[in-house]
């Protein structure tokens, strides 16, 4: 029998609620707080996402894992390090704009839009949707609204945390032949011969339009995407996992980010009543 359920779901009191997209073919819980995707779990699979054990569920602070939104800027903001990193839609409060089916899937559209705690720090007029389709596989598509009278210029990211059996065993196939921006070397351009595999801290930004597979032990996925001029792989390793309060200093063998986004590299200008999508399509493939 089919059963399709979309519900709203509690963490906590004082925190924003999960709205819960749940069919014969998965289900995904995604947190308000942040129009954060905290969990995918295809049927007769195990969770896609890895959330960190430490994770704070705290308004006013991002969620460690999962999938965070970065946004309207990825990483430090470029003129003013005072503003919060990867942006504010992280740590906003997002509503419920529509939920249905598409094809046999649930899904929802999430939004937030400008208020006077975002003129603060990005003072335009916005709306920004996403888009959450949880079928066998979970599209994402985040689109940026200018309701604007001004043009206005932003970096972003869905910030994927995968959950992995060991890091060491972990392979990134697709970005062979692709320049990179090495973030541990002072942005040094860097060029990628073969397969990413992980033997300490590893934070980089991959020219690159494609999609790419992630394979760890026997399991692997695919990881599609539209709309985004760069793919972020990253991995703390043990020093700054120790560092980072919301890590247990041993999880950083468990995942692995795989970041479809736009970066200072290639950030996107969107015209007065223009909008951009950018949009990832994540599909288990054994
Ligand atoms: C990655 C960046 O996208 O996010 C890293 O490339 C950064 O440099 C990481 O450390 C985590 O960022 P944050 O703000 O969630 O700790």
């Amino acid at each position: 029998m089919i059963k399709n359920n979309i519900f709203i779901e509690s963490i906590s009191k004082n925190f924003p609620p999960c709205l819960v997209l749940e069919s014969d073919k998965s289900r995904c819980k995604i947190s308000l707080h942040g129009g954060h995707v905290l969990s995918f779990v295809p049927a007769g699979s195990e969770d896609l996402l890895w959330v960190s054990s430490k994770a704070l569920f705290e308004t006013g602070t991002a969620i460690r894992g999962g999938i965070p939104v970065c946004w309207p800027w990825f990483g430090p903001h470029p003129a003013d390090a005072s503003k919060p990193s990867h942006g504010f839609a992280r740590t906003s409060s997002w509503r419920i704009q529509e939920t249905g089916m598409e094809n046999g899937a649930p899904f929802a559209v999430l939004s937030l839009e400008a208020d006077a705690a975002s003129r603060l720090l990005f003072d335009y007029a916005f709306r920004l949707e996403l888009r959450i389709v949880a079928g066998e596989h979970l599209r994402l598509a985040l689109t940026t609204h200018n309701d604007d009278s001004r043009p206005f210029t932003i970096t972003e990211a869905l910030h994927t945390y995968f959950r992995v059996g060991d890091i060491r065993e972990v392979t990134i196939e697709g970005v062979h032949g692709t320049d990179y921006i090495d973030q541990l070397q002072k942005n040094r351009k860097m060029f990628q011969n073969g397969k990413v595999t992980f033997e300490g801290e590893v934070d980089r930004i991959y020219g690159t339009t494609e999609g790419c597979l992630l394979r760890h032990g026997r399991k692997s996925l695919k990881i599609d995407k539209e709309g985004s001029g760069g793919t972020v792989v990253w991995n703390p390793w043990i020093e700054k996992a120790k560092r980072l309060t919301d890590f247990d200093d041993a999880e950083y063998t468990q995942m692995v980010c795989i970041e479809t986004a736009n970066t200072a590299a290639g950030p996107v200008t969107i015209k007065p009543g223009g909008r951009h999508t950018m949009s990832t399509v994540i599909a288990k493939e054994a």
